[in-house]
């Protein structure tokens, strides 16, 4: 059994790893952490418990963290254009009946690893500013942490925030910049695959006409976000980026990796939260991040298909 820490953002993509995970027999959810980005930190933590409460998922225990980065205030624009005002526009899911719990999210993930008898996976699909602090607060943790598979940044494509940028690393910067020096095995999917494993409208259709209660409702917010997508950039498409984390646990094959070293841009307001690559190796140091290159588009797609059509099972 895969154990994982979820710490998101919900958020569209975000709710859809959300359940990819909670659909999966081989990944045991140990909690779900939220942060503020795509929306402020009430509407992430609400949406969240949604999601959970929707899929029947009522076991799992979902924290509040961090409600702005490190450093600077919130940037809130493109998370409410791409996202809606409550950060998860489109259908209408009922308000959560499960509480949220009263312990920090940060303490969660520091008692979870400390006390845990096994290695455990970290996947941070929205600003990295639980995790750094988590880091910063209890660096011993860093040992109980199996490999962190991160949704941020862009490499051989441009960002979405700014040219140089990706949301979730631009949002946070000076975090992910801790995050990657923290010695971690870390992966980062980029916009380099996640946009290129987009859903269209075809695939929505499909996945509505399955019929069940979740591949519905996920094609209700799939319609939001490729009308956002649509308006925002154009085209009318939409990339699941933060499913993707969650889908290389269920199928290696899914992405292809480069190993590098890697860093943030923080001081420069040109490339700011630009993840900046090392990738003829120029620098020699010592490479710390796994880099998405590829991506099989089909795989995922029939993935969201196949998985969404199940139920949560509790593995308490
Ligand atoms: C990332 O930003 C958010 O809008 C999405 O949830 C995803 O985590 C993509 O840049
Ligand atoms: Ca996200």
């Amino acid at each position: 059994m895969k154990k994982v820490i979820i710490d998101c953002d919900p958020g569209h993509d975000d709710a859809i790893a959300l359940l990819l995970a909670l659909h999966s027999e081989e990944i045991q959810v140990l909690g779900v952490t939220t942060v503020a980005g795509n929306s402020e930190l009430e509407n992430t933590r609400r949406n969240a418990r949604k999601i959970l409460d929707y899929a029947g998922a009522t076991d799992i225990d979902v924290y509040s963290g961090c409600e702005r980065p490190l450093m600077r205030d919130l940037y809130r624009l493109t998370g409410a254009i791409i996202h809606g005002e409550d950060g998860l526009g489109g259908p209408h899911i009922p308000d959560p009946v499960i509480p949220i719990k009263d312990e920090h999210a940060v303490d969660f993930i520091i008692r979870t690893l400390k006390e845990s008898d096994s290695k455990a996976i970290l996947i941070p699909t929205g600003p990295l500013t639980n995790i750094a602090t988590a880091f910063i607060k209890a660096p011993e943790i860093k040992e109980k942490v199996e490999k962190i598979i991160i949704m941020g940044g862009a490499v051989w494509d441009p960002g979405n925030i700014t040219s140089a940028a990706e949301f979730n690393i631009y949002v946070d910067p000076e975090a992910a910049k801790i995050v990657f020096a923290s010695g971690c095995e870390t992966y980062l999917v980029t916009l380099d695959v996640t946009m290129k494993a987009e859903f269209f409208e075809d695939d929505i259709e499909e996945l509505r006409a399955q019929g069940d209660k979740i591949s519905v409702i996920v094609a209700e917010l799939l319609d939001f976000f490729a009308n956002t997508h649509l308006e925002h950039f154009g085209v009318k498409s939409c990339p699941i980026h933060d499913a993707l984390c969650v889908g290389i646990l269920l199928d290696e094959d899914l992405i292809g990796f480069e190993h590098t070293y890697l860093d943030v841009s923080v001081n420069d307001p040109l490339t700011l939260g630009e993840t900046v690559a090392d990738l003829w190796d120029i620098t020699g140091k010592d490479k710390n991040c796994y880099v998405s290159k590829t991506v099989d588009r089909d795989k995922f797609v029939d993935m969201i298909k196949t998985y969404m059509k199940k139920t949560y099972k509790s593995k308490k």
